[in-house]
């Protein structure tokens, strides 16, 4: 079992998108049993919130169930339990360094590293941009490569 956890600062924007988006890929491939998917905010500040009401409109839009996301802060636990921690920015990197000592086999990756020549080097946060549209985009791709590569390195077939 590959377990994925998306963080970003809020977990109510950007982290609660990408996991929903992802693990609907992940359903398509017909890898739902081999890969879990979670998210969390390196705040607390929206702990036990549904996510961001831009977020569920692009998700009800493209028919992407969110059900069950609730926001929640990531834990020094989850860097033993998740193989994959996936940043949407720098600013969470730096503040996931600052809180917890990464050790053992845990990948702490920004998202947009996946994507080969990417548009942006951080995924631009909605709650400030209000363009919950490209933020998708970038999601969507960056998914798709962070897919691909687990596929391929954990020989996972659909
Ligand atoms: P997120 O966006 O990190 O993508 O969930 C934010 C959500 C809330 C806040 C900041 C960013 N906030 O300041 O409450």
């Amino acid at each position: 079992m590959v377990k994925v956890l998306f963080v970003c600062l809020g977990n109510i924007c950007r982290s609660p998108m990408a996991e929903a988006v992802f693990r609907n890929m992940v359903k398509e491939e017909g890898l739902k049993e081999q890969i879990i998917v979670d998210s969390a905010g390196t705040s607390n500040w929206h702990e036990g919130e549904p996510p961001h009401e831009g977020t569920r409109n692009k998700l009800d839009e493209l028919s992407i169930s969110y059900d069950g996301i609730v926001a929640r802060q990531i834990k020094e636990d989850d860097l033993k339990t998740f193989d994959y921690i996936i940043t949407m920015d720098d600013q969470n990197m730096n503040d996931i360094k600052d809180m917890f000592d990464i050790n053992g086999s845990v990948v702490v990756s920004k998202l947009m590293d996946f994507v080969p020549n990417p548009k942006e080097a951080n995924v631009p946060d909605p709650y400030y941009t209000g363009d919950f549209d490209y933020t998708y985009e970038l999601v969507k791709e960056a998914s798709q490569h962070l897919l691909e590569h687990i596929v391929n390195n954990h020989n996972l077939k659909g």
